[in-house]
């Protein structure tokens, strides 16, 4: 197991705690204690065997000790474990193509996404296969019923020859229930696609379609009839949206190089933090605290989560959707925002600045970036006056917008927390997505809203079916 501790993030809700009487803080404690040891007594619960209540149901809580378990059972046994199958068939298809699209929406999208974005290079497509060190382009379809972005990426794709390695593709087509339209639509086009490239019955299509879906269902069936080589299963009690740490975004994520392993570390040892630390040191329970407190107390039913770079952009989408699914019910859930900074500080800052008192502003912050600090050059034309700054970095100039900006909403009293990754890599990643996870659950457990399923979105894929249907 690698060691933990020079990726892990800190949560410091100093500026908030300036802003909201410490009392408030103390009081709420022991409900938060109680909110986790009934989080935590959930996954006791499904370990059991025992039915669930009803009033629990649905129960996703699986994904709560799953990182943990996954590293387990390839510690115990390698050669059989979920884990080695994910490297061992990520690295045969990366050898095999050159692209791979994955199909999939809601959570059987995003934390892919995020992920990708955070870890690879932000340009990562547009490299050479050999500055790629051999991996393949990561395309999205089946994340929407947009004609024009489909068309585009089969105009893309049209033509390949199969001989040429740059032109062949393959496709992970993502579905916990198997029977999701946007998702099911996709994957018929694009299987159309690669058959047309490989040909219908070839051993390529059998081995370059890789499901991954739950135990049963349409996606499923049809895998099975198919015969395709590689089908991976999501656990029925991991929710979609809390999904990353399955084969949902693993098996995309070992295709794309990443150490899926460093990934459950760093889930894993936030899994211990939520269960071992106490109040005031614990992340997990001190953002739930943040957010509630003035959500409760102050009417800030607005959460913008601050990311500092593009890279973090995606995981404020993850991010959005974890919040928005879970707790908005019962007319109830504060509404979360994703920011990407400085950009928005010229888009939404005024608002944010010295509009409606509704908003808790989060920010994420990497101490270090991945590539070498870029230095400002001296210029014989000085007429934009940054002579004064040459040799400064663009690290610093972002130290300074962000101690700026925190300054001004502090000064205006306008409370802000600091979520801090010392660097962005897979331990990191993993350590931040499974604390908005577990914050997610534990909040919806304080207010006593189940934090599983999504029944409103149910309503709407209800609607068009039928309308489908009757036309
Ligand atoms: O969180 C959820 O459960 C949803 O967002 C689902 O992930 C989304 O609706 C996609 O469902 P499926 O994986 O069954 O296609």
């Amino acid at each position: 197991m690698p060691q933990p501790n020079d990726s892990r993030l800190q949560y410091d809700p100093t500026a908030t705690k300036a802003i909201l009487p410490a009392d408030l803080w103390d009081d709420l404690a022991p409900q938060l204690l109680a909110a986790r040891d009934e989080t935590l007594a959930d996954v006791e619960l499904l370990h059991s065997g025992n039915p669930v209540p009803a009033e629990k149901e649905p129960l996703d809580a699986g994904f709560i000790e799953l990182p943990r378990e996954l590293l387990d059972e390839a510690a115990v046994n390698e050669k059989t474990s979920l884990l080695e199958r994910i490297e061992t068939t990520a690295a045969g298809l990366r050898k095999d193509f050159d692209r791979v699209v994955v199909l999939g929406i809601g959570g059987s999208h995003m934390g892919m996404r995020a992920l990708f974005e955070a870890l690879r290079h932000p340009y990562h497509n547009e490299l050479k296969r050999e500055q790629r060190d051999g991996l393949p382009r990561l395309t999205f379809q089946g994340n929407n019923l947009d004609n024009d972005a489909s068309q585009g990426l089969l105009d893309l794709l049209a033509h390949g020859n199969r001989e040429r390695l740059e032109d062949r593709w393959g496709v992970i087509v993502i579905s916990k229930s198997g029977s999701t339209l946007e998702t099911a639509v996709a994957f018929r086009l694009f299987r159309d696609a690669l058959e047309q490239l490989y040909g219908a019955d070839s051993d390529e299509c059998r081995r370059f379609i890789v499901p991954v879906t739950g135990e049963a269902g349409k996606l499923r069936a049809l895998s099975n009839e198919a015969g395709y080589q590689h089908v991976f299963p999501i656990p029925d009690d991991v929710g979609g949206r809390f999904s990353v740490f399955t084969a949902v975004g693993l098996l995309p994520a070992a295709v794309l190089g990443l150490d899926v392993r460093r990934l459950l570390a760093g889930a894993a040892d936030m899994t211990d933090r939520f269960r071992n630390e106490p109040p005031g040191q614990n992340p997990v329970l001190d953002y739930v605290a943040t957010g509630h407190l003035c959500e409760h107390e102050r009417g800030l039913t607005t959460r913008v989560l601050s990311t500092w770079g593009g890279r973090l952009e995606a995981v404020g989408l993850w991010y959005d959707q974890l919040l928005s699914e879970s707790l908005g019910k019962h007319e109830q859930g504060a509404t979360p925002i994703t920011v990407v900074n400085t950009r928005d500080l010229h888009s939404r800052g005024q608002q944010h600045q010295e509009g409606r008192r509704d908003k808790l502003i989060t920010n994420v912050v990497v101490d270090t970036p991945s590539s070498t600090p870029l230095a400002l050059p001296s210029s014989s034309f000085d007429q934009d006056n940054l002579n004064r700054l040459a040799g400064r970095t663009m690290p610093e100039f972002l130290t300074a917008a962000i101690a700026g900006t925190n300054q001004a909403y502090a000064d205006a009293d306008r409370p802000t927390a600091d979520i801090r990754l010392p660097c962005l890599d897979e331990f990191a990643l993993g350590h931040l997505l499974q604390m908005l996870m577990l914050a997610t659950v534990v909040e919806g457990r304080l207010v006593n809203i189940n934090p599983d399923g999504q029944p409103g979105v149910e309503a709407y894929l209800r609607n068009m079916q039928a309308k489908l249907d009757r036309s």
